[in-house]
């Protein structure tokens, strides 16, 4: 058993942005400039929008985040987005999801211009991927396949199984393992029976959210396994007060699999380098 490690991998695709960037500097051509709009103050997701920053800073980007009160209205935060699409300085934006319940989701990642989508929810981006024409791809389904065609990973004919359908992951990662000559399967949560399905799997991808749902017995031996889940879990023993656990049970699967990321440390610092992607992307793209 080999383990995916995120940790390494995103290391060194970080020391190629930096690179990158610095050619750009020296070519007195533009430094990437992500910005991020936080709604309110959710505990998660100030930490992701802290750790957004601190990564712009490692790589050398410019970054900017704008916080708004939980009480901002649709329509003033529409008017917000609609200054940065227009403002030529910043090249990537997010708007960190959820937002408070008065505020149509939708919208606002339809109001984000596309060639700033640098979260590639927009659904112009989201078409492009699934076509397979060059886009911004979804930070995790992207850091996902960054990992397996680093390790060098099979794909072709082989049978991905994928747990989990939603916009951010399931959705794009189906498509992406296609793109990579997979046959897809995508399980949910009224597939019945999952494990009859995992259990002939060459790779699986769990992206459900229930912390060590994939058990030993549900996965063949030699197969590859990505977990994408990271749920917060009370651990009084822990500093923090809590522990941070994958989808999949990874002490009893791990014996079993040729490969296998663990949590954390495998699919998240990869998440995070793929949103530095895009945003050098979305500068290479505007020239
Ligand atoms: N909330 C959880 N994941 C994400 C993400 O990838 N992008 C944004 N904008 N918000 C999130």
């Amino acid at each position: 058993m080999e383990l995916l490690n995120g940790n390494e991998v995103s290391k060194l695709i970080k020391i190629s942005i930096k690179e990158q960037v610095a050619t750009l500097k020296a070519e007195g051509k533009k430094t990437p400039h992500l910005a991020a709009i936080l709604v309110g103050s959710d505990g998660a997701s100030m930490t992701y929008v802290a750790a957004k920053e601190k990564d712009c800073k490692e790589v050398g980007f410019d970054s900017t985040v704008i916080r708004f009160d939980q009480s901002i209205s649709e329509a003033e935060l529409i008017t917000e987005i609609e200054k940065i699409n227009e403002d030529r300085n910043i090249d990537g934006l997010i708007v960190q999801l959820p937002l408070p319940k008065h505020i149509n989701e939708k919208k606002i990642t339809e109001t984000i211009h596309f060639k700033k989508d640098v979260d590639g929810f927009h659904p112009m981006n989201v078409g492009m991927m699934f076509k397979g024409l060059k886009t911004f791809l979804p930070a995790t389904p992207y850091g996902v396949i960054k990992l397996i065609e680093h390790y060098n990973i099979e794909t072709s004919g082989k049978n991905c199984v994928i747990i989990g359908r939603s916009d951010i992951v399931g959705k794009p990662m189906s498509a992406l393992m296609l793109q990579k000559n997979c046959t897809v399967t995508v399980c949910h949560s009224k597939t019945q029976n999952i494990g009859n399905f995992t259990k002939e799997a060459d790779i699986i991808i769990a992206a459900l959210g229930i912390p060590l749902f994939l058990k030993a017995d549900m996965v063949k031996e030699g197969a590859v396994v990505i977990d994408v889940g990271i749920t917060r879990v009370e651990n009084l023993n822990s500093k923090s007060g809590y522990s941070l656990k994958g989808d999949v049970d990874f002490e009893t699967v791990a014996p079993k699999c040729s490969y296998i990321t663990p949590v954390p440390g495998g699919v998240g610092p990869m998440t995070r380098v793929g949103l530095l992607l895009n945003t050098l992307e979305a500068v290479k793209m505007q020239g």
